[in-house]
């Protein structure tokens, strides 16, 4: 299945919190799942002047997950998100090396714990430096 990125639609933004609102993917990430209302507020707040770049990942016509870029002290954070159902088919890692060609300031870093296997791989094989 091909997957895609494009920008962030609001439609999108339920499906995301759904994605989050998941134990095992929360747990993986090590971040508490945020209520609806905390997770609207935040995706609602993100600057629109550039310091944030967000895309939704689709595979096939799905919504799959989302990968932003966000300024964080003297780091460049990159976050990846994808819904359980659709682990272990390499979209994370196709999505982040899509996202590549998008976001092209430098040096980026994964925002995600690198001791977390799956994680740690997706960073490793889009060379993302560990946060
Ligand atoms: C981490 C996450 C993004 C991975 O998404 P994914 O689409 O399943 O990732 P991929 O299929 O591209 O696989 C990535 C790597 O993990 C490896 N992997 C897959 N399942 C694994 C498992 N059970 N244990 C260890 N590694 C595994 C894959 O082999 C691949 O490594 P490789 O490229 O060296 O072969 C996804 O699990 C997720 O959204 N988790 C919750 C949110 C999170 O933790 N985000 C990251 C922090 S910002």
């Amino acid at each position: 299945m091909q997957v895609r990125l494009r920008d962030v639609v609001e439609a999108d933004l339920p499906i995301f919190f759904a994605q989050q609102d998941d134990p095992a993917a929360a747990d993986m990430a090590s971040f508490p799942a945020r209520d609806r209302q905390s997770f609207m507020a935040h995706w609602e707040r993100m600057p629109s002047d550039g310091s944030v770049l967000r895309r939704t990942i689709l595979s096939g016509e799905d919504v799959v997950g989302n990968v932003v870029s966000w300024p964080d002290g003297d780091q460049r954070l990159v976050g990846y998100w994808i819904g359980r159902e659709h682990w272990g088919k390499g979209i994370a890692t196709a999505a982040l090396a899509a996202f590549l060609q998008v976001e092209e300031r430098r040096p980026l870093h994964s925002a995600g714990r690198q001791t977390q296997p799956r994680i740690g791989a997706c960073a490793r094989e889009v060379r993302l430096r560990p946060h």
